[in-house]
């Protein structure tokens, strides 16, 4: 079946309101349409605004006729910064203000069911919005979660309960933060307390971060299925673990380059595609055409980061003294205290060696021949773009996820370097040397077989191929 000719499955798409998952359900959400099955995305009205500002979505999605749009709240005031440790905040308003909205949206008669598509008859929900279960299993169909984070990941938030019986959390003030931990099931040789989900270096676990992954990753298992951004040869032993309790997990990863892979299948070069909720700055892949291969270090740490502007001069200290060209993207309103602007006196001077964008194209970047590495806030779509890209990486996690990804870097898959909890200048510098220079050699071959896994997965009989059609087939077979 291809995408004009429809099934009557109709999936409801529904994201947490943030870049780094609405972006890669995006992707899913164009994977399915290619198969031909109806879907609607359901955005909230602020994602969805700043989607259609800087991006290119709409008519990029125009192609397939069996797909729309819908827009819902997420609960909160416009002026709410999103971000950083407030982005805490969506998860309390989706749950109180959303929900019902939503509820009345997909019981029968609900606009997701009016019109002359076949009615709504399954959902694909953020895996941390567990209500949206209640309210599909109220209505009858299946739903099937969507994590956007790695396996390792999921598993070490399911091992939480694990880790508060045995008194390793909350963690005390004298725990050894590099003291390994027993209970997170075959990751006991290298998760150290340090490596754990931010969340869990609250003191106290009423914190509500902590509570919100531990409680959403726990009901996982009332869905009809678990959908992972990775692949089975990345994570083979996370999800041999997660599937003793969650049997049915589709790894459909990099959604990014099975996106492409199979979108390169139907035509000879597919467009550019974007999801940005900043304005991407092209400038810079003119900048990198300048550049020799591989001595440019790319700089970025996401979405949602927020930077000291001690944290951001030592980066910047460290980037010029190593002496290497570097790419570096300061979001707006990414540095506390900065308000809109990267400091003018660091600019200065800066120029010789490096340049700064608000938002880049990240994807292509990547791929660029002049980028030869990645400092990177170890979030897992960055991860595993810089995966598919053979692009080695230093990590500095800021939160949530991005401590146990950047652990599994540096430490199991040998694709960079960790530098976990260090923000000095000195460091950077050595460690930006290590990377583009001094031990490089070691990281090639590890970051070179990855990448073929990586490409290998999406392509016809690969296993993340396989793990896909299999979920059509499953959303198929279950329409009534
Ligand atoms: C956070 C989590 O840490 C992540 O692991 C989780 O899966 C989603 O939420 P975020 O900070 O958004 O993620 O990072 P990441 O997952 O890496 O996603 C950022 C996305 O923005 C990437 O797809 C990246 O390509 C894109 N990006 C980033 C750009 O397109 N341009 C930029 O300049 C920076």
């Amino acid at each position: 079946m291809d995408s004009n000719s429809h099934s009557n499955s109709h999936v409801l798409i529904f994201p947490f309101p943030v870049q780094g998952h609405v972006s890669c359900m995006l992707k899913l959400a164009e994977l399915l349409c290619l198969s031909g099955l109806h879907v609607t995305f359901l955005n909230s009205d602020i994602i969805h605004r700043r989607l259609l500002r800087y991006t290119d979505v709409v008519s990029r999605f125009s192609r397939y006729p069996g797909f729309r749009f819908e827009t819902i709240s997420d609960g909160l005031p416009p002026d709410h910064p999103r971000s950083g440790n407030r982005v805490v905040d969506i998860f309390d308003s989706i749950k109180m203000v959303t929900k019902p909205m939503f509820r009345e949206m997909l019981l029968p008669g609900g606009c997701l069911n009016c019109g002359s598509r076949p009615p709504v008859s399954g959902v694909i929900a953020d895996g941390i919005m567990c209500f949206t279960i209640d309210v599909a299993k109220e209505v009858g169909i299946p739903v099937y979660l969507f994590r956007t984070v790695s396996a390792s990941c999921f598993w070490a938030f399911y091992c939480i309960p694990k880790l508060i019986e045995s008194g390793d959390l909350p963690i005390k003030e004298d725990d050894e933060m590099d003291r390994l931990l027993s209970g997170v099931t075959g990751m006991e040789k290298y998760l150290r307390l340090r490596d754990l989900p931010s969340f869990c270096r609250a003191s106290d676990l009423s914190d509500r971060g902590f509570q919100v992954v531990t409680s959403e990753t726990q009901e996982t298992y009332r869905a009809n299925g678990l959908i992972l951004n990775t692949f089975e040869d990345l994570e083979e032993s996370a999800l041999v673990q997660i599937r003793k309790h969650i049997p049915n997990i589709y790894a459909i990863g990099p959604l990014h380059a099975h996106l492409k892979s199979r979108l390169e299948a139907r035509m000879t070069s597919p467009p550019r595609s974007s999801n940005s909720l900043w304005e991407e700055d092209r400038t810079c892949m003119t900048w990198l055409d300048e550049q020799s291969r591989k001595s440019v270090i790319y700089v970025s740490f996401g979405s949602m980061t927020m930077l000291s502007r001690e944290e951001l001069i030592e980066f910047w200290y460290g980037l010029v003294n190593s002496r290497k060209k570097f790419l570096w993207v300061v979001r707006p309103n990414s540095v506390a205290g900065d308000g809109q602007n990267f400091p003018a006196q660091l600019l200065e001077g800066t120029m010789e060696r490096g340049y700064m964008v608000r938002w880049a194209p990240q994807e292509e970047v990547l791929a660029h021949p002049a980028v030869g590495g990645f400092l990177t806030h170890s979030g897992w779509n960055s991860t595993l773009e810089s995966i598919v890209a053979a692009v080695p990486m230093i990590c500095w996690p800021y939160y949530a996820d991005q401590q146990v990804n950047s652990r599994l870097v540096g430490e199991v898959w040998k694709l960079g370097f960790d530098m976990k909890d260090i923000c000095d200048r000195v460091v950077v510098e050595k460690i930006v040397k290590d990377l583009m220079d001094e031990k490089r050699d070691e990281l090639i071959r590890p970051v070179d077989r990855m990448m073929k896994l990586a490409r290998r997965s999406v392509v016809e009989d690969g296993t993340s191929y396989s793990n896909l059609n299999r979920l059509i087939e499953d959303i198929k077979t279950s329409t009534k």
